[in-house]
């Protein structure tokens, strides 16, 4: 099959992967007494990983789809972060001991936006009642483009060892129709200040797909971020999904490059990342060799969560703030997704988790199949279904999806294992997708595949 034909077959809407069942398929039939229970079984020897989220940015940018919204003063970001205090109290009380913390990360929208007090004050509260682990992860996600010297110093004092700092594209009409001006200069700035400060691991964001994209403005794009000598990068293709996000509607469909564009676009990106050392991971992250993530990508312990690929092995991880996802060895359990809701839910003295799914024993095998594919790009049936204890002929209902796959070459498949390609790295949804019981058969309304 060629290209155009692969794309057109397979560029149907499929979800990210990043948990299984994926969250559409969250109910209120988790809610905050459920979660409770669930965090209160976890053993004393659960290591965790935090995440908090963090929904305010200064300004809105047209392309995002993340949970976030645009605040101008700093009063409710001061609100905000009282509730988050609350909110790592009481989930700790209801832990009921002090587990072991090997992982922050800090998400948002714009973590960074936080005032520096309220941003030691939250970080104290963590370690007030969690026991951090010496050789902790602290990640956060930074706008480079305002990153004043309190937050700076604030980072510094709270040990932030990772970053992440947003670029996108840097050729002016891209940055003009997505609303968000950023110079090369101004993120080279910021990122050369982190490592001043001792961060030791500096992540870049890109995105392919934008509206009014070249492959040229793409190429130069890359060279610039390069130069940054990011430890990793990711390069995440756009989701217009303007049906979610109504401010994306403000970007006109006609600026947007066709499948065939972003999948040349996405090769562009491939190819100048592979050109200068790095490590492909997954389907979007790149590192460089010696970094923790092509680590753990080597010896077969990347994982995949919500904020996409990571090396983190904690047994739970807790989201904290509004929107935020907990996964737990029970299942998921998400905090309400609006802050006022999830503000009101705190303040009552009760966990804001408004909704989440239990896992069964099919959940966790097919969660697992996905997981390996979406990491490793190969799978050992049977190997897995005996890792589960599963019967013999559990998820041969993949069977036939997977059969098409092998006919064009979209995977090497022998009845039992199961292998992606190099080339066809920028399927690995659509072979994840095989063995995802909940997928619409009727194509819904995810962002594109490729
Ligand atoms: C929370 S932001 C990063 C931190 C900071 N807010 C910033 O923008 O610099 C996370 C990243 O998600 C990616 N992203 C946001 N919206 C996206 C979309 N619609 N499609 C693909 N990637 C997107 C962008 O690369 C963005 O930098
Ligand atoms: S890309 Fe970053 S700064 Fe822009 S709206 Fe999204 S979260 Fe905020």
């Amino acid at each position: 099959m060629d290209i155009d034909a692969l794309i057109a077959r397979y560029d149907r809407r499929v979800p990210r992967y990043t948990s299984y069942p994926t969250a559409p398929h969250f109910s209120d039939a988790v809610g905050a007494a459920t979660a409770a229970g669930w965090l209160a079984a976890l053993p004393e020897t659960a290591s965790l990983s935090l995440y908090l989220h963090v929904p305010f940015c200064r300004t809105l940018c047209r392309f995002c789809g993340c949970h976030t919204s645009a605040v101008n003063t700093d009063a409710p970001l001061r609100t905000y972060a009282a509730a988050l205090r609350d909110e790592i109290a009481l989930v700790a009380q209801t832990i009921g001991k002090p587990l072991t913390v090997r992982q922050i990360h800090w998400g948002g929208g714009t973590p960074s936006i936080l005032p520096a007090a309220e941003l030691r004050a939250i970080s104290e509260s963590i370690r007030r009642h969690f026991h951090l682990a010496r050789d902790a992860e602290i990640a956060i996600e930074i706008d480079p483009r305002r990153l004043p010297a309190d937050r700076l110093a604030a980072l510094r004092d709270m040990g932030v060892t990772r970053v992440s700092l947003g670029v996108q594209d840097f050729a002016p009409d891209v940055q003009e129709t997505i609303g968000r001006q950023q110079s090369f200069a101004a993120t080279a700035a910021c990122a050369e200040a982190l490592r001043g400060i001792g961060v030791g691991s500096v992540n870049l964001d890109l995105v392919y797909g934008l509206p009014h994209q070249t492959a040229d403005g793409l190429r130069a794009t890359l060279r610039q971020a390069l130069t940054i000598a990011p430890e990793r990068i990711a390069v995440f293709g756009y989701a217009h999904v303007p049906w979610m996000q109504r401010h994306q509607a403000l970007i006109p469909e006609a600026s947007l490059p066709d499948a065939r564009a972003r999948f040349l676009l996405r090769e562009i990106a491939e190819t100048e990342i592979l050109a200068a050392g790095y490590l492909a991971i997954g389907l979007d992250h790149f590192a460089k060799p010696g970094d923790g993530l092509a680590q753990a990508a080597a010896s077969g312990q990347l994982r995949r969560n919500f904020q996409g690929y990571t090396d983190d092995a904690a047994d739970a991880l807790i989201g904290l703030g509004a929107s935020a996802i907990s996964s737990l060895p029970q299942g998921y359990a998400q905090n309400a997704p609006r802050v006022p809701a999830y503000r009101a839910a705190i303040a009552a003295g009760g966990l804001a988790v408004a909704r989440g799914v239990a896992l069964d024993a099919d959940d966790r095998l097919r969660r697992a199949a996905i997981e390996q594919v979406m990491c490793t790009m190969r799978l050992d049936l049977d190997a897995l279904r005996a890792a589960h204890g599963a019967a013999a002929d559990a998820l041969d209902d993949a069977h036939p999806a997977l059969a098409e796959l092998a006919a064009i070459g979209l995977i090497a498949w022998d009845g039992r294992h199961l292998s992606v390609p190099a080339s066809a790295r920028p399927f690995l949804r659509a072979v994840a997708a095989a063995f995802d019981r909940y997928l619409d058969p009727v194509p819904t309304r995810h962002a594109p595949t490729i």
